[in-house]
């Protein structure tokens, strides 16, 4: 069976209550129970992780080399600020999707630019919760492919 990492970086454990007009009511418990349902549906396992710290994701962007097949990352302002977060996914080589719940484009100037785009399979940006449903979609669809 397909396993896929889904990574959500700092400040996401406060969805629900962190600025809704820009991110939505949705909870991060919500955004887990809605990509478990579709991961059911997919017949692919998820494993889960938010962090607030750096180090903790880059750690477990390494790990995911000999488990899992994908990673959907949801990198929060690191995506802004940390070449070493880009540097973990380039090195591991796992097919990547990166996903935002906010149009990061629509956005402040310094959102606009993201460190992780040019080593991932392609970016979601812009869809709320459904960022994510569209990325494991668009992440099992490529890895089937591919074989
Ligand atoms: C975000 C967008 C980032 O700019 C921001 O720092 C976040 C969330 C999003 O999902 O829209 O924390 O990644």
């Amino acid at each position: 069976m397909l396993s896929i990492l889904v990574l959500h970086g700092p400040n996401l454990n406060l969805l629900g209550w962190r600025e809704p007009e820009v991110y939505g009511d949705s909870t991060l418990d919500d955004i887990n129970h809605s990509l478990t349902v579709v991961a059911q549906s997919l017949d692919v396992e998820l494993t889960v992780l938010q962090s607030n710290h750096e180090g903790v994701l880059i750690d477990t962007i390494h790990d995911a080399r000999s488990v899992h097949q994908g990673i959907i990352v949801n990198a929060g302002a690191y995506t802004h600020t940390s070449v070493a977060i880009r540097d973990a996914i380039a090195g591991v080589a796992l097919p990547t999707v990166e996903v935002h719940l906010s149009n990061i484009y629509k956005r402040e100037s310094f959102r606009h630019h993201s460190y992780i785009a040019p080593v991932v399979l392609g970016q979601i940006s812009g869809f709320g919760t459904q960022s994510y449903v569209l990325g494991l979609h668009a992440l099992v669809s490529y890895l089937r492919q591919k074989g």
